[in-house]
């Protein structure tokens, strides 16, 4: 680039320079010849009076022609000229270039233009081809002898040799040109280079720049122009720079609102989104145009946000349901007017996802009234019973033992839901805190599965442990997956057949964590209700779980506490086959230090 630029200023400066010189070569030239003949035609006139003088009075001895001509001679290689001696007749009577022995037969010169204008003007000159020796030349001629003229004096010079004169200066002249050429084109480029290269280190900075350099500046070394142009430049790279950080940190608020954004310009077209709201709706987030509003796919997200542009209302939190990428979701929107300068200027939406509260206030209000409903039937059996007893039944000792041990059972019951519930919203509420510590399953399951045997051998069910020694320890609550344990064991023994009932405990080491079966050969579990049966309240067969003094509580209970532990739940079953849980729960990470020797 900077080659380019140099070589071209440099031309330009060198032809401008040679353009001005070949001119006043060419229009000196012309000056030169004339200056030339003009020299030459004084020198020869000159010359020629002072020798025409000599001659005023012709010499005596010069009748005879072989004296005038040795005179010719003599003077003319004297002044390397060619000298003429005319008599009045036209009569040659010496030439320089002509041998005495010759003259006679020249022609007369009477009638030649410069000695008859010498003879009537006193003066005559021309240039013409010489008949004697037929070369061009330049003849002077002036009368001689005074006070009696007795002929004409002529000096002839070729004009060959003004014009060898002439070459010879121009070629020194030309030699002058060419030397001025070649330095006017050095200094030409010099002059570029020194005049491109601080140019080529502003080029190279903005290069740089644009690259991503971002601390590339140009060094001012000068106050001139280009010294600005560089100031210039060093202050809109710092402008750019402090842009971009704050663009960057405008957008990184924007990435850390939860809320989804969207801006929209006048016309109502999308200009901005955050990463909460492309994600929502699909947007491209990189907006670099403004893009149509159609680009929302809901419709109903798409119509709110088309009322507010088009009436140019307020919102706040007006609740929508919407598909959005992640499903149907239920959203509020507030909308504000950007104003700017008094100017409507497009409008802000702000969007919350209020999906998860709405669902959370429902699962309240349904846990109310299933809590309520469960607390109605133990209650109305309470008092049923109760009332009977007071209208007489108490007087049958045998009736009324019987209705008394419902009453105690009922009350158990009652107790138990109120146990459960209470346990439930504590550990649901997310209030607990758990004490995670490394611990040894093995020892923790024989102590909880012990307090089942009674109740086991009573129901003539036969429970098994098969837990291998040496388990890694679990990070985990030890009462809490007491709970578990405990839940997951009374299942089992509740939901076992009465004869051949068997329930077999295992565990093992996985990778990174360790597994707990509880297995059952008891009634199973449908498959339609394998997922439900960790709801709350859900029981399979309601009366039969209510009898056996189940509130369906259990295993909700159970799986938060297992989801608390960054473990896991799983259920395989078969209708009368049995069930098997698996509960997995992480191993507790090695201490750093003091592994066994
Ligand atoms: N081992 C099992 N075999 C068959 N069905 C089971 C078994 N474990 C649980 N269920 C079914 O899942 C339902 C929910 O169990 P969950 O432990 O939550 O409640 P529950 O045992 O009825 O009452 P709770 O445990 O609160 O006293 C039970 O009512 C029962 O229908
Ligand atoms: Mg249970």
């Amino acid at each position: 680039m900077r080659g380019r630029l140099s070589i071209r200023l440099g031309a330009i400066f060198g032809l401008i320079v040679f353009f001005s010189l070949a001119f006043s070569y060419l229009y000196q030239g012309r000056q030169l010849r004339e200056l030339f003949v003009s020299r030459v035609r004084a020198d020869l006139q000159r010359e020629l009076r002072l020798n025409s003088g000599m001659l005023d009075d012709r010499p005596a001895d010069w009748s005879d022609t072989a004296r005038s001509d040795q005179w010719a001679d003599r003077v003319g290689a004297a002044l390397d000229l060619r000298v003429t001696l005319i008599d009045l007749d036209g009569q040659v009577i010496g030439d320089s270039y002509v041998p005495a022995g010759r003259l006679a037969f020249l022609k007369n010169h009477s009638a030649r233009t410069e000695v008859r204008d010498a003879l009537s003007k006193g003066f005559g000159e021309t240039i013409r081809s010489s008949e004697t020796v037929r070369e061009e030349m330049l003849y002077l001629a002036v009368p001689v002898g005074s006070p009696k003229r007795w002929g004409v004096l002529r000096f002839a010079k070729p004009l060959q040799d003004i014009r060898m004169l002439e070459a010879e200066v121009r070629n020194g002249v030309v030699g002058g040109l060419l030397w001025a050429l070649l330095i006017s084109l050095a200094a030409g480029m010099l002059s570029a280079y020194l005049l491109s290269r601080p140019l080529e280190r502003i080029t190279e900075a903005a290069d740089r720049f644009l690259h991503g350099e971002t601390e590339a500046r140009v060094q001012v070394r000068r106050r001139d122009e280009i010294g600005r142009l560089s100031m210039a430049f060093n202050y809109m790279a710092d402008e750019i720079v402090r842009m971009n950080r704050q663009e960057e940190w405008l957008r990184e608020v924007l990435s850390s609102i939860r809320e989804a954004i969207i801006v929209t310009n006048a016309e109502g077209q999308i200009v901005l989104v955050n990463p909460a709201a492309s994600r929502l709706f699909t947007i491209d987030g990189a907006l670099n145009r403004a893009v149509p509003v159609k680009q929302i796919a809901d419709k109903a997200m798409r119509g709110l946000l088309e009322r507010v542009q088009a009436g140019g209302e307020r919102l706040f939190r007006e609740e929508l349901t919407a598909m959005t990428s992640k499903g149907e979701r239920v959203l509020t929107v507030s909308a504000v007017a950007v104003m700017q300068a008094e100017r409507f200027d497009g409008t802000v939406f702000v969007i919350n996802d209020i999906t998860r509260l709405r669902k959370l206030e429902r699962m309240r209000r349904d846990f109310v009234s299933s809590v309520s409903h469960e607390l109605r039937t133990p209650l109305a059996s309470i008092r049923g019973y109760a009332e009977t007893l007071l209208e007489g039944a108490m007087n049958d000792p045998d009736n009324a033992v019987s209705f008394l041990r419902i009453i105690l059972q009922e009350s158990q019951q009652l107790t138990a839901l109120v146990n459960d519930v209470l346990d439930l919203s504590k550990i649901e509420s997310g209030r607990i805190v758990y004490d995670f510590a490394p611990l040894d399953l093995k020892a923790h399951i024989v102590k909880s599965v012990a307090m089942f045997d009674q109740v086991a051998s009573r129901k003539g069910v036969r429970i098994e442990l098969a837990i291998p020694e040496g388990l890694p320890p679990v990070m985990a609550d030890a009462g809490y997956v007491d709970i578990v344990i405990r839940n997951l064991v009374d299942n089992a023994v509740k939901y076992v057949g009465e004869k051949g009932g068997m329930v077999r405990i295992r565990a093992f080491a996985m990778s990174d964590a360790v597994s707990i079966e509880v297995e059952d050969n008891g009634m199973g579990i449908p498959q339609e209700d394998l997922d439900r049966i960790f709801e709350r309240f859900y029981r399979v067969d309601k009366a039969r779980s209510r009898q056996l003094g189940g509130t369906g509580l259990g295993l909700s209970i159970v799986k938060h506490i297992v989801l608390a532990h960054k473990g896991d739940i799983r259920v395989r079953s078969r209708v009368n086959s049995g069930s098997v849980f698996t509960v997995t729960l992480p191993v507790a990470p090695c201490p750093p230090t003091g592994s066994p020797r």
